[in-house]
């Protein structure tokens, strides 16, 4: 009797062990692995195929998907700074939070806040501030503020300049950074590749001639240019802005570190104003863009089988992958050591990119678990990575310029979507010569390598 008691009691005891063991492993795995990204990527994490759009050329050479490219310590700032913050969206650790994420976005923006007071306060944060350098430290100082008053905008819910009806589904947003001064800039973008309202596209091919007919919506990024007097600084500006409409500036410097607040004021103002618009070409206004070709290729992206759900994730650009930081000191790139430790996850670079309306609102979104980075390209990338998603490159977004050569053939710019660095008068030349050129290029395909 006594040993079949002892033996009842043995084996309820070791069951009873044997599942809290497990329970433990069961935690350990689960907090150990998914402790940055669980609630994060769980969402995504049921698609596992992703959209190939054409043109790309190989598919096969997809990056693996870095869940946390940043080093996980607390050395640099900016890792330690993200370290926190994932803390805080941790399901595990603060479950009570976990069902408002979704919803609350002033609730995520205030752990922003709160996680880059509690870090810079820190006395070893303290003395790594004091060893960056000076436009570092000017960037850590503001970085938890990303909440900067519109000076500037196209009238109440309009997305930026084109036609008003409301029934309209534009295809496409230009985007594009620019600075106060760059009038010129703005002027030779708007006569050229970036007319907005209704665009006609000729195309042909051997059997047949048939034109594609869409919207096209335009709108500039500014801050403020700190070099000028505040009063009479806008009064220009304000006078372009009623003009054309399409000029959305924010109360910050513009300067090459602010950059990044941009594009997350941008999602914010595209998400409340465009609910439509099913695409954005981001880019900067020193480049030129074959916007025919761009046209085409999203009416043809829009041809596809279920086009909404391929475009939940659609970014196009011409994408850097696994690359370092910046070391060097006189770069303008350059990110120091105390700052930020790891690699860069996959980002396209300078130029421009191509993404979707649903994509930027889920950008808007998860931008909010992610500390503000200066370099504006790597910080969308970050973003990518966030939501679990890869970009896809593109071999006719010339971010470093033509081949050596390639650009003196004559239909070389009929096969690009962009290239980078052209002054607003190379951009007028070209456009005339690009129009000029129709008939004699109509069947050059896009660059492949
Ligand atoms: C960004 O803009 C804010 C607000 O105008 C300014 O205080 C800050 O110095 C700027 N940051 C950088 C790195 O230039
Ligand atoms: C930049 O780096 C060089 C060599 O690494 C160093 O000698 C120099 O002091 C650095 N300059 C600044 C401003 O930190």
């Amino acid at each position: 009797m006594a040993r079949c008691r002892w033996r009842q009691t043995f084996l309820s005891l070791s069951s009873l062990c044997i599942c809290m063991a497990l329970l433990f492993i069961y935690i350990c795995i689960t907090v150990h692995s998914n402790i940055n990204m669980a609630f994060i990527t769980a969402k995504y994490l049921a698609k596992s195929t992703h959209f190939v759009a054409s043109g790309n050329y190989k598919p096969t050479e997809y990056s693996p998907l870095w869940k946390n490219f940043w080093k996980e310590n607390e050395e640099a700032f900016w890792n330690h700074l993200q370290l926190d913050l994932d803390r805080h969206f941790n399901p595990i650790l603060n479950a009570h939070h976990a069902q408002q994420f979704d919803s609350d976005k002033d609730l995520k923006d205030s752990f922003l806040k709160h996680t880059h007071l509690e870090v810079t306060a820190l006395d070893s944060m303290k003395k790594k501030f004091e060893q960056l350098p000076q436009n570092l430290q000017d960037f850590v100082s503001h970085m938890g503020q990303r909440d900067f008053p519109v000076l500037l905008q196209p009238p109440y819910s309009k997305c930026g300049a084109g036609e008003d009806e409301a029934n309209l589904t534009p295809l496409v947003l230009l985007a594009i950074k620019t600075s106060e001064q760059n009038f010129k800039n703005r002027q030779a973008i708007r006569e050229t590749w970036g007319q907005a309202g209704l665009v006609i596209v000729h195309r042909r091919s051997n059997t047949r001639k048939w034109e594609i007919r869409v919207h096209v919506r335009r709108v500039f990024l500014l801050g403020k240019d700190n070099k000028q007097k505040l009063d009479n600084q806008n009064a220009e500006l304000a006078m372009e802005s009623r003009r054309y409409q399409d000029i959305l500036q924010w109360d910050f410097d513009d300067t090459f570190f602010n950059l990044t607040l941009k594009d997350v004021l941008f999602w914010n103002w595209f998400s409340a104003s465009c609910t439509n618009t099913r695409f954005i070409f981001k880019g900067d206004d020193d480049i030129f863009v074959n916007t025919p070709n761009v046209i085409t290729y999203l009416s043809d992206l829009l041809l596809e089988p279920h086009p909404e759900h391929n475009l939940n994730d659609f970014m196009v650009g011409s994408v850097i992958k696994r690359a370092f930081p910046n070391r060097l000191n006189d770069s303008k790139y350059f990110v120091s050591e105390t700052f930020f430790t790891g690699r860069y996850p996959a980002y396209a670079g300078g130029g421009g990119i191509l993404y979707s309306g649903q994509l930027a609102k889920r950008l808007h979104g998860i931008s909010s678990t992610v500390h503000l980075f200066p370099i504006d390209d790597v910080f969308v990338g970050m973003c990518m990575a966030r939501l679990n998603l890869n970009l896809i490159h593109h071999p006719a977004i010339l971010t470093f310029d033509f081949p050596k050569g390639e650009e003196k053939k004559p239909c070389a710019y009929h096969t690009i979507f962009l290239v980078h660095k052209r002054s607003p008068k190379q951009i007028i030349e070209l456009w005339g010569k690009m129009t000029k050129t129709l008939g004699q290029c109509w069947n050059k395909p896009l660059r492949k390598w």
